[in-house]
């Protein structure tokens, strides 16, 4: 997969998209959503991804939209525009396998409301998080408002919103918008240690889980609870769940097909 703006490598399963505009801080335009969207695609229907990494590298994550192609923007553009962003974070909310985002450096506006869409978080303990719309008069456009107060509750995400202020890597996880903080030369180790754990586990149970957790959360808790005894049902047609009760009884490690 070759993309301009963003850089896609395939190793022993596990997919890195890396955000690759390091000239304006991995700021994210039109052609960003768009790649991202096809990237994201593309490993989905690959079978061989079992889980997937995105990234800025270890400088910074993303400091948000482009300013710069925004700028100029009108009501109408942005109204009957094709909501690049939106589709771009459907795609990646509901890719059937996990998503982690390895974060170091800034992740602003449009990149912190990017690693919203990841099942998981970590964090550099140089990143740093904000939603700093607010300062340039809009407000946080691309799941900023929806997102964050349904991770880390309604009451902090106002405070960040409407502040605009950033907040530290340790903040971040004391507030639980990140699921875990290593030193910066740690992130990717740690990144990939955890999608290695999340690739050995059964394929379907894991897309079933995810689906179960994001539907869920649309839900009401008894359409929810349905919603997951449904998905519970359906592995019990799978051999991986054959092969995951044989191996408990036997005393040795599941070997999972995704099947
Ligand atoms: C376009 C950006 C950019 C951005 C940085 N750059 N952020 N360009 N859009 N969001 C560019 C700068 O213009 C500069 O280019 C280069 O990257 C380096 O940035 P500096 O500002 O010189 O770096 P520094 O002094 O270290 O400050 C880092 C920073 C600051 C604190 C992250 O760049 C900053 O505040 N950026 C904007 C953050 C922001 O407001 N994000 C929200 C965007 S709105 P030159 O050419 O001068 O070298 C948004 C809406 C999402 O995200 C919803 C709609 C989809």
């Amino acid at each position: 997969m070759t993309f301009q703006t963003i850089i896609v490598e395939i190793e022993e399963g596990i997919a890195t998209i890396t955000l690759n505009r390091p000239e304006v801080l991995n700021a994210l335009n039109d052609q960003v959503f768009k790649e991202l969207g096809e990237a994201a695609a593309a490993l989905s229907a690959d079978n061989s991804v079992r889980a997937v990494i995105i990234t800025g590298g270890n400088k910074v994550f993303a400091a948000g939209a482009d300013i710069s192609q925004m700028a100029s923007s009108t009501a109408v553009d942005v109204a009957t525009g094709d909501n690049a962003s939106y589709r771009a974070f459907q795609i990646l909310e509901t890719m059937p396998k996990p998503v982690i985002a390895a974060i170091a450096g800034y992740a602003l506006g449009g990149g912190c409301e990017l690693t919203l869409v990841a099942d998981v978080r970590i964090a550099a303990d140089n990143a740093q998080f904000g939603l700093p719309e607010i300062k340039l008069g809009i407000l946080p456009g691309a799941g900023g408002t929806q997102r964050l107060p349904r991770l880390i509750g309604a009451g902090k995400a106002k405070e960040l919103i409407f502040s605009g202020d950033f907040i530290k890597a340790d903040e971040a996880l004391s507030v639980g918008l990140v699921n875990k903080v290593v030193p910066a030369e740690e992130l990717f180790a740690e990144a990939r240690m955890m999608a290695k754990r999340f690739a050995s586990r059964g394929a379907i149970a894991l897309q079933l889980a995810k689906s179960a957790v994001n539907e869920g959360l649309r839900m009401d808790l008894e359409a929810g609870l349905q919603y997951e005894h449904k998905c519970f049902s359906l592995l019990f047609a799978t051999e991986d769940q054959k092969e995951g009760m044989r191996a408990f009884l036997e005393k040795r490690p599941a070997k999972f097909q995704g099947k």
